[in-house]
């Protein structure tokens, strides 16, 4: 199936709606007038103690000095609990919630639902890279039921940070570096977790995290702070979190960071004027992980009581962990430095919220035995998912430049190789949730069972580990290639030590002997296959010419074997395409595809050096300004061809398109030249010139999976409209201005169709 975003396929009788059009029609699940009064009615009845009770998360599980929750829970102290699951455990401290507290309010259990429950499926990055939200919403589907069924109604997802540093250990969480795919991607999540209604037993709400400009830590080091100009922070940081509300997020999280020296979590700027100020929010908002204490650390409070107030009145209504609301809260009040209206106020949102999932009419969830099996449909999707989220960087030995993939013919003998092939663990990636290892197939697994029956041999080596290890390994590995027509290489990131959070690293080349494990196999002279399992674009330019094809293939959750050995094999095609930009080197971090030109571009040939001042132009002298794999790119088994762009009009009117009257259309032909099935990702990019405030040399716009059959043709059409060309002027405006506009569509962000037009006054 293929869709358009923020235009449609032109290939009757499959004519697509634009993406667009779903989005306003967004349930708005927070705004019943019963629920209001019934929250009233509730707030008259309840003690401050009470009330601030609401305010407060506490981690469950076991763990010496952790409180009473059953006594606090009874005493309603205690709103939501985060890392309890399991229907038996959930029902049992929500009976004493709903039988035991004065006022019976149910308890809401969060937990970090990230890529599946049960059923992991790549992480994030790697969803993102299959560019198909509809795919997205699927896998968020799946994990809200395997999810509710455990008593969890709130997952802390999705993470919407956009992120453009590859040393940040959460780029992983993420949908990459643009706004606009970000956004796309964000509304499909929300949509997949909360389901039509939210109150259906199988939806759970949905959290936008971590708002905002996480993503923008300094050095790529995680928690730092971020100075983000709010220019910046309304065209690039807040989009995906827009869409999120817009596609009707029940929570948002303020994050760690301090946002222009104020941290996120008693930001009142970002809290209080933008979420509900501007966009009307009428969710609740959670702190992060004790952030509310550490406004101290932050330096912004110098005292427990101080943060808990400066957090409440910035617009922060849960605290999750730190107790100072709980222990602080009932203080101000009394000496008047918090208003209780505040106070009601945050309670109000959190019951909202409580109100709408259905918890005070269902507070339990049936406690049947635990299956003992996995969903067959989710494994499924699990499989599909991974197979669209690998991208395929390279496929050409460099000798013969002839497709070394797929597997065929001669290649029958393979040696697997690398501290990735057979490590289940590391397949399940970053906050996996409640997956379990042992329903992970690795590679070697999936092999072993596909080669017999295509009359292929296997031999594995581990070669190194990914980190540390010593020389020795590596003789035998390559003894193993020596031996055989093909080399499999599984290199890559440790999932929770190199990635996620608190795992930003400095370097960001394949750690440990990897790089040397690459030079020796490859020494052996057989062509060899670099399977890449990160969280990070690594920077491969070290290895890259030494091999023949490179797949980046994330950690692609429990399906990642059988996935792979689809692709491998080209029983599947390769459909991914990199959401992130993959650096050369580290120093070129952050890097984005996005930038702003500069006085002295290094390569934009319109703006050739003057005479004289070759030199002086914005560059490196020791490593390019471009990265080693574009943003947006991807190959296939087929290959895709792109007519001349043909444009609806040549000249808009700044006013027209500013007052939603005129927009312009967009059309191309992707063809598939090749001999294969496939499906292009046929991406939009535009770059203004001329307008008030300098703009990206190039932005996406819009996208269309199209599937083709070899020869196939279609014509996608996109739409330029008030959405798409304005942006945050000098006056912080968001407006469409005078311009000259050139006009991309084609495969990645460095490529494609040309077509220029002009927005006249
Ligand atoms: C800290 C992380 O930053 C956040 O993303 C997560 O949801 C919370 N801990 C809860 O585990």
């Amino acid at each position: 199936m293929t869709r358009t975003y923020a235009g449609r396929l032109l290939c009757l009788p499959f004519l697509l709606l634009a993406v667009t059009a779903a989005f306003a029609q967004a349930p708005r699940p927070l705004d019943d007038p019963a629920v209001e009064a019934r929250i009233s009615a509730l707030l008259q009845q309840m003690t401050l103690e009470e009330k601030i009770g609401q305010l407060n998360q506490f981690s469950g599980g076991s763990g010496a000095g952790r409180p009473d929750y059953r006594q606090m829970i009874a005493a309603g102290q205690i709103g939501s609990l985060l890392n309890v699951t399991g229907a038996k455990e959930t029902n049992q401290l929500q009976r004493i919630a709903v039988t035991q507290s004065r006022l019976k309010i149910p308890l809401l259990f969060g937990s970090d639902v990230i890529h599946g429950y049960h059923t992991v499926f790549p992480v994030p990055l790697g969803l993102a890279s299959t560019w198909d939200p509809e795919l997205i919403e699927k896998t968020a589907a799946a994990a809200a039921r395997e999810a509710s069924a455990e008593g969890v109604r709130w997952t802390f997802s999705p993470m919407v940070d956009i992120a453009r540093d590859a040393r940040w250990g959460r780029i992983v969480e993420g949908a990459g570096e643009d706004p606009f795919l970000g956004s796309v991607i964000a509304g499909a999540y929300v949509r997949g977790y909360q389901g039509a209604q939210l109150n259906d037993p199988t939806s759970i709400a949905a959290c936008a995290k971590h708002y905002v400009g996480y993503g923008a830590a300094e050095g790529g080091r995680d928690y730092n702070t971020t100075e983000i100009p709010e220019r910046l922070l309304r065209q690039v940081y807040l989009p995906p979190f827009r869409a999120a509300l817009d596609a009707g997020v029940a929570t948002f999280m303020s994050a760690f960071n301090a946002l222009n020296g104020i941290p996120a979590t008693a930001n009142s700027f970002t809290l209080d004027e933008i979420l509900r100020g501007e966009w009307g929010f009428r969710g609740f908002v959670v702190s992060d992980y004790s952030a509310v204490k550490e406004l101290i650390a932050h330096g912004i409070a110098n005292d427990d009581g101080t943060a808990a107030r400066k957090a409440l009145i910035a617009g922060l209504d849960m605290d999750m962990e730190s107790g100072l609301f709980l222990n602080e809260l009932a203080k101000q009040v009394h000496s008047g430095t918090v208003p209780m209206g505040a106070i009601d106020q945050a309670v109000r949102r959190i019951l909202r919220v409580k109100f709408a999932l259905g918890l005070f009419e269902r507070p339990y969830v049936p406690e049947s035995a635990p299956a003992q099996t996995l969903d067959p449909a989710h494994l499924e999707l699990a499989r599909t998912a991974a197979e669209e989220s690998f991208v395929l960087l390279k496929n050409h030995d460099a000798a013969s430049r002839s497709p070394l993939l797929p597997l065929r013919g001669a290649l029958r003998r393979i040696a697997l190789i690398g501290p990735l092939a057979d490590d289940s663990g590391n397949m399940l990636g970053a906050w996996a949730g409640k997956g379990d290892p042992k329903d992970a197939t690795t590679l070697r697994a999936a092999l072993a069972e596909y080669a017999p029956t295509a009359q292929m041999q296997l031999v594995y080596e581990r070669g190194t580990e990914i980190a540390g290890g010593s020389e020795d390994a590596i003789a035998p590995a390559v003894e193993a290639a020596r031996s055989a027509d093909v080399v499999l290489l599984a290199l890559g990131e440790h999932a929770s030590q190199m990635t996620g959070e608190a795992a930003s690293r400095a370097f960001i080349t394949l750690p440990g002997l990897q790089e040397k494990l690459v030079e020796s196999v490859a020494a052996a002279g057989k062509p060899v296959v670099l399977i890449v399992f990160s969280g990070r674009p690594l920077a491969l330019t070290s290895v890259v010419d030494k091999v023949g094809a490179v797949i980046q293939a994330w950690h692609p959750g429990l399906q990642a074997g059988p996935a792979l050995v689809r692709v491998l094999t080209g029983q599947a095609n390769f459909s991914g395409r990199l959401t992130v930009s993959m650096p050369r080197s580290v120093g070129q971090e952050p890097l984005y595809y996005s930038h702003l030109d500069t006085g002295r571009p290094a390569d934009n040939p319109d703006f050739p050096p003057l005479k004289g001042l070759e030199k002086f132009r914005s560059r490196y002298i020791d490593e390019e300004n471009t990265p080693l794999f574009s943003f947006g790119y991807g190959l296939s088994y087929t290959r895709f061809e792109y007519s001349p762009i043909t444009l609806s009009t040549q000249t808009l009117s700044a006013r027209a398109v500013n007052s939603g009257s005129q927009v312009l259309r967009v059309t191309a032909q992707v063809r598939n030249v090749g001999d294969r099935d496939g499906v292009e990702v046929a991406q939009l990019y535009i770059g203004q010139r001329g307008t008030s405030v300098a703009q990206p040399v190039r932005e996406l716009k819009g996208f269309a999976r199209v599937a083709l059959r070899a020869g196939e043709a279609r014509r996608v059409e996109f739409t330029l409209g008030k959405k798409e060309l304005a942006f945050w002027n000098a006056d912080m405006k968001e407006v469409v201005e005078p311009a000259t506009v050139t006009v991309w569509v084609g495969p990645d962000s460095r490529s494609g169709s040309v077509a220029k037009f002009t927005i006249t006054e």
